[in-house]
């Protein structure tokens, strides 16, 4: 059976700042889902993570359906009318445009989707990530999927060793979709030249060289581009099919083990390590740490199971502790250096605005010993 698995996820309100959808936004966005998804899905779940609510269906209309992406652009703005009601933060702060047209890529919800042609079990991982960008899934991605030191399938299964195929998208080119199609292994290097510069190039999908199957979906949307001034971060979430043709699951979660520093946390514009959290967990310290959480799921016909709360584990308590301890050591240098985003990201006007003025005030030295009189 083809089954489209779509997550459109936004941030459109939240209690105390940025940390969590109110209780009543997110029944309301439940809902109207289940009202109004009643005649378009065979089934879905909706979740929170930090502030940012997404809405995970499954049905048969393919990827980038009118009806679907409309249902869940109205669900948004039915929440964002009880946020508002509510006086809660930021409400609407994600839906950048008046009205739908079409499709909500573009108009500023993240969206990530995949048809695939379901397994006789199909297991899947959703990720979805609160104070970054879609940036932030490049090293996980590329460990799980070329390196055999988190993913040792890639030497011991005959079904994933020929490899995969990255597509990677230039999220600065904002004319249109700009994107490149590798092939790991052969094309590793290059892969990695353009992944490690995760505020430009990101992944956007990956696909299985054996038998050419979707594996990964990634939301690529960067809502300084479409709103042309800081409004949010672009909190991105991903699907993830595993097992058999694709790595195993733990596989795919063992990268985010490492805590990794990604672009996002207090005003968009710091950087912090990627914290794995249980699911609905709110946004705190700094507004941060960065958050990823993971529901893993098998679906079969379309119908959902219970979501696994795959960073619920103890494990990853540990991993928690590292991350708040690699947290700490680089707030400790506040704004200087690699603490705060580079200057050709910070999305916030008004350092743009003091550096214009400062640059009124330079002058170039005449006179080498001007200074010593
Ligand atoms: P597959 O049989 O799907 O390759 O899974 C193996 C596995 O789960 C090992 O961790
Ligand atoms: P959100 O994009 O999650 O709303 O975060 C905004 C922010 O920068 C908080 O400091
Ligand atoms: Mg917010
Ligand atoms: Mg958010």
């Amino acid at each position: 059976m083809r089954t489209t698995l779509s997550v459109i996820k936004a941030d459109v309100g939240s209690i105390g700042g940025h940390i969590a959808p109110s209780q009543q936004l997110l029944h309301r966005v439940k809902e109207f889902v289940a009202n109004e998804g009643r005649r378009l899905l065979l089934d879905s779940y909706i979740s929170s993570t930090g502030d940012d609510i997404a809405i995970l269906m499954t049905h048969t209309r393919g990827e980038g359906d009118p009806d679907i992406h409309e249902m869940a652009w109205n669900a948004f703005v039915a929440g964002t009318a009880v946020a508002k009601e509510q006086g809660l933060y930021g409400a609407g702060q994600d839906l950048l445009k008046d009205a739908f047209s079409g499709n909500v890529r573009g108009l500023g919800p993240a969206v990530a989707e995949m048809e695939i042609e379901e397994r006789p079990n199909e297991p899947f991982l959703f990720f979805a990530a609160d104070k970054t960008d879609p940036g932030a899934f490049n090293l996980p991605l590329y460990l799980a999927f070329t390196d055999p030191m988190h993913c040792p399938g890639l030497i011991l299964s005959p079904k994933i060793s020929k490899g995969f195929h990255f597509v990677i998208m230039d999220v600065g080119h904002v004319e249109g979709d700009r994107v490149i199609e590798l092939n790991a292994p052969e094309n590793l290097y290059d892969i990695a030249t353009l992944l490690r510069d995760n505020q430009r190039f990101v992944v956007e999908g990956i696909y299985s060289r054996a038998t050419g199957d979707q594996a990964v979906a990634v939301s690529t949307t960067r809502l300084h581009n479409i709103a042309g001034t800081y409004t949010g971060k672009d909190d991105p979430v991903m699907l993830v099919r595993t097992q058999s043709n694709f790595p195993a699951t733990g596989e795919v979660l063992a990268p985010f083990s490492v805590g990794h520093f990604v672009a996002g946390c207090m005003r968009g514009s710091h950087n912090a390590p990627l914290m794995p959290v249980s699911l609905n967990c709110p946004t705190s310290y700094f507004d941060g740490p960065p958050l990823i959480s993971c529901a893993a799921f098998c679906v079969h016909k379309g119908k959902l199971t219970e979501p696994a709360d795959a960073f619920a584990h103890p494990f990853w308590n540990h991993v928690r502790d590292k991350v708040a301890r690699k947290t700490l050591d680089i707030r400790e240098q506040g704004f200087f250096g690699a603490a705060m985003l580079p200057m050709s990201e910070l999305e916030y006007t008004g350092v743009m605005e003091k550096l214009h003025a400062l640059d009124q005030q330079f002058y170039l030295r005449k006179e080498k010993m001007a200074l010593a009189k």
